[in-house]
């Protein structure tokens, strides 16, 4: 490949996705279309600034002019769409911009594809939509779709918008469904990035619930590898899942945090529980390993260490953001003033 389309390439997964295609492939060619939402930070691919390689091009996946103009510029041999709203908890304040992004985006961009021929497309989907497990069992390709939250619904609307372009136009699409990502970029009104930071400045973690719910973690490069191996490898018309083999729950997880961080459990404070939340998800990830040659690499203390690391290292992005309209959110979603 030639030329890549990335959308979303400004927020935690596509810009590490773009970093990896870099390094992986240096005679690429990258064209970032993002929003800059609240989500969104030019500052995550600061130093591909200038870069002959790298092209960044403010604006909605859901504008189907900018979008045909952005993809006619020159050949594109492939268009990953990244861009989508991703918290479940903003979902359940405002479905809105939930359903405009990630439903009428995706459709934009299929019929827009279709039009001008792009010769693959890449939805990147997540574990979400096949709903809640209960203790025993895995998410395989098979199990049926059952999202819960405004957030997940929205994201299996897409996934079906897709299947019914390849089934309906043998549009040549891929979907990849990945679990609870972790490491650097991340935003930190997320489980992890949140945590890391409340607790570096010796603030409260609000735990919902009572901390049980079980999360399977991936980091984000094993997660991007994915993608990549989809990309390159992946059948016309298939889902792969991606997991990390790493459950577990939210108070244990919390629990580490503090001990890495060498802060005290004191810091815990059980609030309300999510509206609808999900119990369990874990990842039965063998097509990927047996079709795509993918497996996670990543293990979950050296991930976890690193990804520490550079929440410490790197105070001021995360100051930046928690500055901003981020703080209002916080306001509303726990209650209480960011200090
Ligand atoms: P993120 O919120 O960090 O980034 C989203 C990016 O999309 C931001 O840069 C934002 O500015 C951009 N964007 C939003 N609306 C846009 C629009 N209308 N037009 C153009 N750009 C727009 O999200 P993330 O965590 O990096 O997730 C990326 C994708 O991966 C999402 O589709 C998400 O559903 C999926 N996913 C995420 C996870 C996870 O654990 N974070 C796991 C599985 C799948
Ligand atoms: O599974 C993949 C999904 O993982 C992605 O599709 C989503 O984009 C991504 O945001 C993530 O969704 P979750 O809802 O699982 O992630 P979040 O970090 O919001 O929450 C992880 C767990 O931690 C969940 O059980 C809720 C809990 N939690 C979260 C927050 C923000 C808390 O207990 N307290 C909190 O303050």
């Amino acid at each position: 490949m030639k030329r890549i389309v990335v959308t979303g390439g400004c927020g935690f997964i596509g810009s590490n996705f773009i970093r990896l295609m870099f390094r992986t492939y240096p005679a690429l060619q990258i064209i970032n279309i993002d929003k800059l939402t609240y989500a969104g930070n030019a500052e995550n691919l600061a130093d591909f600034e200038g870069d002959s390689r790298y092209q960044f091009c403010h604006g909605d996946i859901c504008d189907a002019g900018f979008i045909t103009r952005t993809l006619q510029q020159a050949p594109v041999d492939a268009v990953l769409n990244f861009a989508a709203e991703s918290h479940v908890d903003r979902s359940i304040l405002d479905s809105g911009p939930f359903v405009q992004t990630n439903i009428v985006g995706t459709q934009v961009l299929l019929d827009v594809c279709r039009k001008l021929r792009i010769p693959r497309y890449l939805q990147v989907s997540t574990d979400e939509v096949y709903g809640s497990l209960g203790p025993e069992g895995f998410f395989t390709e098979e199990t049926p779709l059952a999202p819960n939250s405004p957030y997940s619904a929205s994201k299996t609307a897409a996934d079906l918008l897709v299947r019914a372009y390849v089934h309906t136009f043998g549009f040549p699409a891929v979907i990849t469904r990945c679990s609870n990502n972790y490491g650097p970029f991340q935003f930190p009104e997320k489980l992890l990035p949140l945590f890391i930071s409340n607790a570096m400045a010796d603030i409260p973690l609000p735990v919902y619930g009572k901390g049980e719910n079980i999360r399977d973690w991936i980091h984000v490069l094993d997660h991007c590898r994915g993608i990549e191996a989809a990309l390159m490898r992946g059948r016309t018309g298939e889902i792969y899942n991606f997991g990390g083999r790493t459950e577990m729950t939210n108070i244990a997880l919390t629990r580490l945090l503090l001990q890495l961080l060498g802060k005290p459990e004191s810091l815990i404070r059980y609030v309300s529980d999510r509206p609808g939340h999900d119990l369990r998800y874990a990842i039965d990830c063998s097509k990927a390993e047996q079709e795509l040659n993918w497996t996670p690499q990543v293990s979950f203390e050296t991930g976890l260490q690193e990804t520490i690391a550079w929440y410490q290292q790197n105070t001021h992005w995360v100051e930046h953001i928690r500055s901003g309209e981020y703080r209002s959110y916080y306001d509303r979603q726990y209650g209480q003033r960011l200090a």
